[in-house]
């Protein structure tokens, strides 16, 4: 059993049982900013590099699978200036990522309704997922335009569409069939969700694929989260003792 430790008070990390998937609900970037008397733009700057470091820390350890929310349904509600100031950021990001896949081998999904997003980000995000294919490792799912809801609603859609043409039984419907029809189709349900800047709610996030996930919330705000605080995180959760409705 490999631990982690150093000098100062550690996280006390099992990395031979560490959760196959974690969700990060990446928030407080905003807050981040207004604290420093910064633009909420430059929250999401430094939260887009905070990511970056976090996804290869993810692969470096051994995680299966980071699933992280970036964009919200919701968060369309926000000013012009500062969507479309995220976009560009995911657009620099998507960019420098293919850039350097060879290197990070960081295999790359997106779950969300993408067709919403301009033409020119949703050939990235396409591009992106195409080059990465073929890596094994560390899957990385980038929520955009994302909402549980919204997901929800899409899968029952896409079903009923089914059941109409003959390809799927209306009578035979399972939770593991249904779980097919959602953007997270194949990937494990989340073990472990982390929720950093303080807010306790999940705004809209994985509602189907949470019902069994351990949750870990911290003041930490986003553009601050570090790799100890993952480690933090999943030494919480491996703290925890998962019942599934059993004793
Ligand atoms: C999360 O940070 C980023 C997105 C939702 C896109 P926020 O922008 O929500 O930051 P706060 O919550 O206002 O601090
Ligand atoms: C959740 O954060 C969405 C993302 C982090 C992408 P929000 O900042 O949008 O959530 P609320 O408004 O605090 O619930
Ligand atoms: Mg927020």
């Amino acid at each position: 059993m490999a631990i982690f430790s150093s000098k100062t008070r550690e996280p006390q990390v099992d990395f031979s049982h560490l959760p196959r998937h974690v969700a990060i609900i990446m928030d407080g970037n905003g807050r981040w900013a207004r604290k420093r008397g910064l633009p909420r733009t430059a929250g999401h700057a430094v939260g887009a590099e905070t990511f970056r470091t976090i996804a290869t820390y993810a692969k470096e350890i051994g995680l299966e699978y980071l699933t992280v929310y970036a964009f919200s349904t919701e968060n369309w509600k926000r000013s012009q200036e500062e969507v479309q100031s995220i976009m560009g950021l995911l657009k620099k990001y998507l960019l420098e990522a293919i850039g350097q896949m060879e290197r990070d081998k960081v295999k790359m999904e997106f779950f969300g309704d993408l067709s919403r997003l301009s033409p020119e980000l949703q050939e990235l995000c396409q591009h992106a997922r195409e080059i990465s294919s073929r890596y094994d490792g560390c899957q990385v799912n980038i929520c955009l335009n994302y909402g549980g809801r919204d997901e929800i609603i899409r899968g029952i859609k896409a079903w009923q569409a089914d059941c109409a043409a003959g390809k799927a039984n209306p009578e035979a419907l399972t939770e593991a069939g249904f779980s097919d029809y959602l953007f997270s189709k194949g990937v494990p349900d989340p073990d472990l969700i982390i929720r950093p800047s303080g807010e306790v709610r999940t705004s809209n996030f994985l509602l189907w694929q949470s019902a069994y996930s351990e949750y870990y919330f911290t003041d930490v705000l986003w553009p601050d989260f570090s790799k100890t605080n993952l480690l933090e995180a999943i030494e919480a959760f491996q703290k925890r003792s998962r019942r599934y409705g059993g004793v």
